[in-house]
């Protein structure tokens, strides 16, 4: 497993995972463990680095000076991220540093984002049970990656998870430590 702590052996890619309870998740547990497993990504898993909630501003800046692909990965709640992961933006995506003048630390790196949710696809459309569509309600994540000059890459979703058994949990694994490390994965990336 790549180190936080060591930014000179630090892989391409940062995979921030933003789970208040990652013990007790089933989806963001285990696709989690699976980067780890491949050691060939940095993880960095938000809520147990930061208990109190108070951030280390300049080693979160460092760590994405240090890596060309950053992924947020997190349980969709209230269509939205947790809490936690909102507030990290909101500080280490400083003005000067991320955005404004000078603030162009972030420019020219990838943004993923990977979500899982309770809700399948098919309610996510319009006339469906949640009326918009993933690439819909993750606009503030598109819109924040234009403003830093990120590029904006297609969503992995977990979708259903009720309905997603032990076998397809270990597929979708897979196809997402394919999709981290850039290339299309064969599901997961309906937006
Ligand atoms: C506070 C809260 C808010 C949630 N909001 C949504 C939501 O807006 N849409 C949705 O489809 N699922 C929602 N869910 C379900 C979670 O997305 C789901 O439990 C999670 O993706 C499961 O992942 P895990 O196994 O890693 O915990 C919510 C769950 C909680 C606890």
């Amino acid at each position: 497993m790549s180190n936080i702590f060591n930014l000179s052996d630090s892989a391409a890619t940062l995979v921030i995972v933003a789970h208040p309870d990652l013990e007790n998740s089933r989806i963001n547990k285990r696709l989690a463990a699976e980067l780890e497993r491949r050691g060939n990504v940095t993880v960095h898993r938000l809520y147990e680095t930061y208990p109190n909630e108070i951030f280390d501003v300049a080693r979160e800046q460092a760590l994405l000076t240090a890596h060309d692909r950053v992924v947020l990965q997190f349980p969709f709640f209230w269509y939205s991220s947790p809490s936690l992961l909102k507030k990290w933006m909101d500080v280490v995506f400083e003005f000067g540093w991320a955005h404004g003048k000078d603030g162009d630390k972030l420019k020219g790196k990838e943004l993923l984002i990977a979500i899982s949710t309770g809700g399948a696809q098919s309610m996510y459309q319009a006339g469906g049970f949640h009326n918009y569509s993933f690439s819909e309600l993750l606009r503030p994540f598109q819109q924040s990656a234009n403003l830093t000059g990120m590029i904006y890459r297609p969503p992995f979703v977990v979708s259903g998870i009720r309905e997603v058994s032990d076998e397809q949990l270990e597929k979708y694994a897979a196809d997402y430590a394919v999709y981290v490390e850039g290339r299309p994965a064969v599901s997961g990336t309906k937006g």
